[in-house]
């Protein structure tokens, strides 16, 4: 199961790489935004500095909705470093366009996706990873989980190839149970990760241990 840490923060994006857990990156438009970063130079320049930083893949959004634009956005961010990923939206024309890359080598994750039947379509026209949104599902009260249960038995019966992305996660209870529902990544704020060390147990062993240890070697 691959991590992937769900920012645009350099500063998050290179603890979570010093943590030595880190398969990639993914970004939005919000979280672009976000960090300040505005303007066609300015966020091309930001995602070379991210992958500067990671190894991993390194999801880039495109902006446009149409065939052409989107095809001429995601080759020139394809282009920024071998390790981007053209990430491009569950609609009619961004499928079209998940087969133009496809065909052409350039590797895509399909994002917004709330639906098995995204995820079946998605996989037919190639695309490298799939990002179903699983808080979102769950902020509408449905359950967001067993939407990853369906598609990774759907993708396993049929033979896709399709990663699994498991996205807008956001706790950590949720990466365990992602992994656990067949999601091939999790992407998540940093937080989240770092959540799975917490246990009270181990901080309780951890000072009597120590305190053991002083008391014998004063
Ligand atoms: O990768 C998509 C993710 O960033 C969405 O997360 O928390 O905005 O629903 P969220």
């Amino acid at each position: 199961m691959k991590f992937f840490v769900d920012t645009a923060n350099l500063d998050q994006i290179k603890e979570a790489r010093d943590l030595g857990v880190l398969d990639g990156v993914t970004t939005n438009p919000s979280l672009m935004a976000r960090e300040g970063v505005t303007g066609k130079d300015a966020i091309y320049a930001h995602y070379k500095a991210i992958c500067d930083i990671v190894d991993g893949d390194v999801s880039a959004e495109v902006i446009s909705t149409d065939f052409e634009g989107i095809v001429a956005e995601g080759t020139a961010l394809s282009e920024i470093a071998p390790n981007i990923v053209v990430k491009v939206p569950m609609i009619k024309e961004g499928v079209k366009a998940l087969r133009y890359f496809s065909d052409h080598d350039i590797r895509t994750n399909c994002t917004l996706v709330f639906s098995a039947g995204q995820a079946l379509l998605a996989a037919k026209a190639g695309a490298t990873y799939l990002s179903p949104f699983i808080g979102r599902i769950n902020d509408l009260n449905w359950d967001g989980m067993q939407l990853i249960h369906e598609i990774a038995e759907l993708y396993a019966i049929q033979g896709f190839e399709t990663e699994i992305l498991a996205a807008s996660i956001r706790t950590s209870r949720d990466i365990v149970e992602a992994g656990k529902a067949g999601a091939d990544v999790v992407t998540c704020p940093l937080d989240s990760i770092l959540g799975l060390l917490k246990h009270p147990l181990t901080d309780i062993g951890l000072e009597k241990f120590l305190a053991d240890h002083r008391a014998a070697n004063g």
